[in-house]
């Protein structure tokens, strides 16, 4: 093996079990992902839609759970933000993952609200000392809450403070080390915020460190003209799966999901687009992914998923 070539990499040590390609859980899918084997991995699921008591959501989870892995992803940590951590929030998310047990549990590395008031949109953070100090402490708070770690995902960003002191790659592999949370890293956000910041977005990669990259995530957005925007309302571009076989090539194999938001296409779509995800990982990495009993052996991974590849 030559250490030199990144495509001849091992998985990094530390970094949960590779789970595959998988797709988020919409509930369009529903009847679809009940109804018989699919061509994905695992499912991402969206924390904040399974914390009630009951209903439909909540049974169709634990079918799905019973053949797929899962992982829990939030939108409502708002782990920057300088508001007390939420605790009945994080209750309820604690209580969520000993329920399903997914392999691991993330939310965005940004802040969603101040003073009480929800901004309803996933805000970037001044990257400065002081701010990765204040992360960084509520980072280990909220793992010691939900004992366990959690994976942190860089957002697409619109605006820059002028304050911030180093780039958000040296930010995000900072809190990681810091905290020992993981990197949910979103290859589209990052070649959305390059754009929009008119940086080179192979620093972000050779900037993060290998053993903290838990999942990758590959979505659309739209082209403004003036500026990228994060919509997630169709197929992913060519130049984002370029990007895609870049990481994979500098991490080996990670996780990866399809984010589809809006404008949610036949399932099929997905499965296509997962099936792409492969064939390219299968590409830049020839050696192939672990053996398949490294994902089977996941925590919280099902034995008996229904899995068609
Ligand atoms: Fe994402």
């Amino acid at each position: 093996m030559n250490p030199k070539d990144p495509s001849k990499r091992p998985p990094a040590a530390g970094r949960p079990a590779f789970l595959g390609h998988g797709v988020g859980l919409r509930r369009d899918h529903f009847e679809r992902v009940l109804a018989g084997p699919t061509g994905v991995d695992w499912f991402e699921v969206i924390s904040e839609n399974f914390m009630v008591d009951g209903g439909r959501p909540l049974q169709v989870l634990t079918r799905v759970r019973e053949r797929y892995p899962i992982v829990l992803h939030g939108v409502s940590l708002s782990i920057g933000s300088t508001d007390p951590l939420n605790d009945s929030y994080l209750e309820k998310l604690g209580a969520l993952a000993r329920r399903f047990e997914p392999t691991w549990v993330s939310d965005h590395l940004c802040w969603t609200g101040v003073g009480g008031h929800n901004a309803h949109d996933l805000l970037p953070l001044p990257y400065t000392e002081r701010a990765l100090d204040h992360v960084v402490d509520r980072v280990r708070r909220v793992q010691e809450k939900l004992g366990r770690p959690i994976a942190l995902e860089n957002v697409s960003s619109y605006i820059a403070y002028r304050h911030s002191t180093m780039p958000e790659w040296e930010f995000l592999a900072e809190i990681s080390r810091r905290s020992g949370c993981g990197i949910l890293l979103d290859i589209n956000n990052i070649f959305v915020s390059a754009r929009n910041h008119r940086f080179d977005p192979m620093d972000y990669l050779k900037g993060v460190p290998p053993e903290a990259i838990w999942q990758f995530h590959l979505a659309g957005h739209s082209d403004k003209g003036a500026y990228l925007l994060d919509t997630h309302d169709h197929a992913i571009i060519e130049e984002v799966w370029a990007l895609y076989r870049e990481a994979v090539r500098l991490f080996g194999p990670v996780s990866s999901l399809i984010e589809w938001d809006d404008r949610i296409p036949p399932f099929e779509t997905l499965e296509e687009e997962c099936r792409k995800a492969g064939a390219l990982q299968r590409e830049a990495l020839p050696e192939g992914p672990p053996a398949r009993g490294a994902a089977m052996s996941a925590p919280g991974a099902s034995a008996d998923r229904e899995v068609a590849r």
